[in-house]
């Protein structure tokens, strides 16, 4: 039995990495799936190769019309939105004395200010259906703790973290569902670029990075994105119907909470 047949999934930011891998593994469970991203030219051509089912609209998480369209066309594709994930995000790094405010203002655009208010567009679709739904928003051990180099994407994605607190008490009494995933260090074009970030900064030679936090990892390597599809496949069932406001580590044991 499919865990989630019939379901119609919203992930925003999955025309790669981690969401790609989530839409696939939605749709091998039985979903219809619409994989909202900026870059519509690869989200399109992702939705292809992934057959029947799956739909790509353009949203820009940034942008309130963006996103109140992109909801729009996810509910007249599918007919309704039963699941969302918020996927989309950016990474930065700089040290505390070089961040600028254009930075600071891109990164948290995405990060908090696209999760808050992607998750509002679809909670008033879901509130005026009146049959529940669930929220799963992409944390990140990042936003457990500080680090030197990463002020402002930790800062994100704690956000992220209280976020999900906040809405999952809220909509509750609408019997939606919000948790999240705090990921580790899962390997993919976001870690390519986090690696030429502490190539820059820390002088290491390209790929020297990754294979440092790969080591660290208690599991013995970096995750990867299929690594996480069975906790964002679980979040998303009527099995998690009684889980709320929580975050959930999937990073191979680098962090106990
Ligand atoms: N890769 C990791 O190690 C890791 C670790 C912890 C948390 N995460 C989180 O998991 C999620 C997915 O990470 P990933 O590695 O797949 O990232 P990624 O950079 O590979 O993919 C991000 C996607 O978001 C899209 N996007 C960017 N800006 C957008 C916008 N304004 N509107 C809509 N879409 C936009 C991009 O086009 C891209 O397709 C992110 O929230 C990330 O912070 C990743």
């Amino acid at each position: 039995m499919k865990r989630l047949q019939g379901r119609r999934a919203l992930i925003t930011g999955a025309a790669r990495g981690i969401g790609l891998a989530f839409a696939r593994a939605y749709l091998a469970e039985g979903a219809q799936v619409t994989i909202a991203d900026i870059d519509l030219t690869r989200a399109r051509a992702a939705a292809q190769d992934l057959g029947p089912g799956c739909h790509a609209v353009d949203m820009d998480v940034t942008r309130q019309d963006s996103i109140e369209a992109g909801v729009a066309a996810a509910v007249e594709r599918m007919g309704r939105i039963d699941i969302l994930i918020n996927n989309a995000a950016l990474f930065t790094a700089a040290p505390l004395t070089e961040i600028t405010r254009a930075d600071y203002d891109r990164v948290f655009a995405v990060n908090v200010a696209g999760t808050l208010f992607t998750m509002q567009a679809v909670a008033r679709h879901m509130v005026a259906r009146g049959q529940g739904g669930k929220i799963i928003n992409m944390a990140s051990q990042a936003g457990r703790r500080g680090e030197a180099l990463v002020a402002v994407y930790c800062a994100t994605k704690a956000a992220v973290i209280s976020l999900t607190q906040s809405a999952g008490l809220n909509l509750i009494d609408h019997r939606i569902n919000v948790n999240a995933i705090a990921p580790g260090v899962v390997d993919g074009e976001h870690w390519d670029g986090v690696d030429a970030f502490f190539a820059r900064y820390e002088g290491k030679a390209p790929g020297q990075k990754k294979r440092e936090v790969g080591a660290a990892v208690p599991y013995g390597r970096m995750g990867t994105a299929e690594d996480l599809t069975g906790m964002a496949i679980f979040l998303a069932s009527s099995e998690a119907d009684y889980i709320v406001a929580q975050t959930y580590n999937v990073d191979g044991g680098n962090w106990m909470s």
